[in-house]
């Protein structure tokens, strides 16, 4: 069942939302557990789709899941895994790009893995190879059948020496839970380096793996032969807070993000404060403002961590639309991530996008035809205006476009902002923004939250 949102615009989003564990680590520590030989326990989870997901394929894997009624904490006991039919796993298929990394946890667990065709946002053409050729350095065969791919290790999995082309999250966290139980030492150098990558860290480091990080993006694995469980509380969800925060620009609102940790999110604290962003950093959370002056246009480029991260990018150019001046954006982390502003360009936003490098420095996409860089001018009113959501973060973006605008919004397709954003309707009426949920089904009648 799809929802549908209609948003009267025109209303500054103000008050309290909560962030809690990471969209990008929750799911991962989830997979980790397989690796241990005793239950673990993992706090701060949200609730969201991939959260659903992966409870899902672990459970058809044997994996006992137990959800803390009042915290929501997860118990999860590795002990009974065992292989699960394929029909059962085909039923996620295109659900989640999460699955891929069950293959070293579930090869140390029961030998073999079938993983199903992978979903996760169009943003781009997201390939897999980087970790298919990782596994198979690390001994696993990589067969390809229909519906998804089998990959097994007859003779387990062995220490290895890998060097990504791009520090690629998703590569590293495979090399991270394919490494900790291999036989030997991995050592790999260009690795990804994100706090979601330091806190995957943190959680096998409890079961009792031996993990290195030198300065030089090179990360040194001691196989070991068992490990235990873990008991973890995920850190927040620094993509989550950016986006409120942007929100409160867009708005010209006033947002207090409880749980937002500074210390991830350093980069987009500055960027937020160049463009004339308010904000007031506390033990529990931070305060993000619009300052009633004008807003600053900015020069800008996604790059892997500690630069701007591009999952902060689009609700950030929503907001450099209604910066004074001409600011440009280099995407050079995904090659199709400006297919959100078609959506902001009709409700009068004034947006152009280009197959150059606008940036410092050439990125892998330069003249390869991809539309990665974007030049925004500011400031223009958006008029509200049909729209349906292609993507998470794209979606967030169009709704608080939807919520600046002049006029009335009508947004198809939100379902898929569950995905990364927990509870986000009852956020949103909890800001005081005006909308109305319906179920597309005509049958049941309308979950009305209107003010
Ligand atoms: C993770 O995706 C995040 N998703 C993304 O967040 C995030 O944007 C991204 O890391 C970068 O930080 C999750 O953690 C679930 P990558 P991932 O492998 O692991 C190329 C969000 O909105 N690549 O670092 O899939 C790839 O095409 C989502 O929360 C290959 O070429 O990202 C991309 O250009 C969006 N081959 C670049 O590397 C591969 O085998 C970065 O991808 C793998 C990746």
């Amino acid at each position: 069942m799809s929802s549908v949102l209609t948003v009267r615009g025109g209303v500054p989003l103000t008050g309290r939302v909560k962030v809690r564990g990471a969209k990008n680590l929750v799911p991962k520590a989830m997979v980790a557990a397989l690796l241990g030989n005793e239950p673990s326990v993992l706090r701060n989870v949200p609730e969201i789709k991939d959260v659903e997901v992966v409870t899902s394929l672990l459970q058809i894997h044997g994996v006992t899941v137990l959800k803390d009624p009042v915290t929501g904490d997860l118990t999860l006991d590795p002990q009974n895994a065992k292989t699960a039919p394929s029909t059962a796993i085909d039923a996620h298929a295109g659900d989640s790009r999460i699955p891929i990394l069950f293959c070293g946890p579930l090869i140390h667990a029961i030998g073999e893995a079938f993983i199903p065709d992978l979903g996760g946002c169009k943003i781009g053409d997201r390939p897999i190879d980087y970790h298919l050729n990782v596994l198979r350095q690390f001994g696993a065969v990589v067969e390809k059948r229909p519906g998804g791919i089998h990959i097994s290790a007859p003779k387990g999995l062995h220490g290895t020496k890998i060097s990504l082309p791009y520090p690629s999250v998703g590569a590293t966290e495979q090399v991270l839970l394919a490494a900790t139980r291999a036989d030997g030492i991995t050592e790999l150098t260009g690795a990804a380096t994100e706090p979601e990558i330091v806190d995957l860290i943190s959680v096998l480091q409890k079961m009792g793996a031996i993990i290195s990080v030198q300065t030089d993006r090179t990360i040194r694995i001691e196989g070991v032969k068992e490990l235990r469980g873990y008991s973890h509380r995920a850190l927040p969800d620094r993509n989550e807070a950016a986006s409120w925060a942007s929100a409160a620009l867009v708005t010209r609102g006033d947002i207090y993000v409880a749980g937002a940790s500074q210390r991830d999110m350093m980069t987009f604290l500055n960027t937020y404060r160049k463009m004339g962003g308010g904000m007031d950093i506390n033990d529990d959370g931070i305060r993000f403002y619009h300052q009633g002056g004008k807003l600053n246009p900015l020069v800008l480029e996604t790059d892997v961590h500690p630069g701007f991260m591009t999952d902060w990018q689009q609700p950030l150019v929503v907001a450099l639309t209604q910066a004074e001046g001409v600011s440009i954006v280099h995407e050079t982390v995904y090659e199709n991530r400006f297919g959100f502003t078609e959506a902001l360009v009709r409700m009068g936003a004034n947006i152009q996008v280009h197959r150059e490098c606008l940036g410092s420095v050439p990125c892998r996409f330069g003249q390869r035809n991809f539309l990665h860089s974007a030049v925004v001018s500011g400031s223009t009113q958006l008029k509200g205006t049909d729209i349906d959501i292609p993507d998470l973060r794209g979606g967030f973006s169009h709704l608080i476009a939807a919520l600046a605008a002049t006029g009335t919004s009508r947004v198809t397709g939100i379902d898929v902002i569950n995905r990364g954003y927990e509870r986000f309707t009852s956020k949103l009426e909890g800001l005081g923004a005006d909308f109305d949920v319906q179920n597309s089904r005509k049958s049941t009648p309308a979950a009305q939250i209107s003010r």
